[in-house]
């Protein structure tokens, strides 16, 4: 049976060794803040944007949410991104995903100052996590990574496979792996024998958004195995995107959702305001 990698734990600790930094802080008269903005009215991203406010509040970092309507222009939010570029309170922005499908995106991400863009997504922030020069790191790779060194596995020289090529998960994670010496293999929906790619794998990391997808035969005996998936089941259950059951019957160490990665997302976007307040008091 699989050790399980107790995400929850491990963002436990993280957030508690954050609330020390903040607190370290305060102490020079620096309060770290952040604001997200949501447009309209998604109530997943409601959830997602209540917890990040939360989280802030629990490790002592400032934040603001601000809510605008479905109906807000894209001019109405670049004009409030502005706003937020220029304030002297707000170390990180963070716009929640999606936006309503009058908005450009891409116009919205590439208006945050790349200084303050605590989810790096903006252009100027991918391309450094490329180059193995970053800033940020993406929250949810990240997190991944800190479960890795957590957990005692070294990355260096394994066969690290990546399924799902998304820019928030699947692409920095390789990226990451890779910065950390790992022999990367991505995966996606159009990959041949797919099963014959993650038996290799020493290290499998899962993010496609398809329900218990991944089973334990296209697992390798004594695997790492991280799940980034978060899907609702028919009778309302949180499952990933492997099957637990048969997948821990082969794995040397696995992730459970809930309880593993998820929590360590918002942990990282703490992490990242903490490293965006320290980039702008460093001038
Ligand atoms: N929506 C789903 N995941 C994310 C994320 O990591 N950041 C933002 N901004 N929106 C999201």
């Amino acid at each position: 049976m699989a050790q399980i990698i107790d995400g929850k734990l491990i963002a436990q600790q993280t957030r508690a060794e954050i609330a020390e930094e903040v607190a370290q802080l305060k102490t020079q008269g620096i309060t770290p803040g952040l604001a997200v903005v949501i447009v309209g009215e998604n109530p997943a991203s409601q959830v997602y944007v209540r917890n990040k406010h939360k989280a802030c509040g629990e490790v002592g970092i400032y934040s603001e949410v601000i809510a605008m309507p479905e109906q807000t222009t894209e001019e109405e939010l670049l004009a409030k991104i502005d706003e937020l570029n220029g304030s002297t309170e707000i170390d990180g922005i963070l716009v929640q995903l999606p936006l309503p499908t009058h908005i450009n995106e891409e116009h919205v991400l590439n208006a945050i100052k790349p200084d303050k863009d605590v989810d790096a997504f903006h252009p100027i922030n991918t391309g450094k996590i490329m180059i193995g020069n970053p800033d940020f790191l993406p929250c949810t790779p990240a997190g991944v990574m800190v479960m890795l060194q957590k957990s005692g596995i070294d990355v260096c020289g394994k066969n690290c496979v990546v399924v799902g090529r998304s820019n928030i998960v699947g692409k920095p994670m390789a990226m990451l792996l890779l910065a950390a010496n790992g022999t990367v293999t991505v995966c996606h929906s159009r990959t041949k024998d797919l099963a014959s790619v993650t038996r290799e794998a020493d290290i499998l990391v899962v993010a496609i958004g398809r329900a218990d997808f991944i089973t334990g035969d296209m697992i390798k005996e004594g695997a790492v195995v991280i799940d980034v998936g978060m899907n609702r089941r028919e009778d309302g259950k949180l499952t990933g995107d492997v099957d637990f059951a048969s997948a821990s019957e082969r794995a040397g160490y696995i992730t459970p959702v809930p309880g593993g990665v998820g929590p360590m997302t918002i942990t990282m976007l703490l992490r990242n305001t903490l490293t965006a307040s320290a980039l702008h008091h460093k001038r």
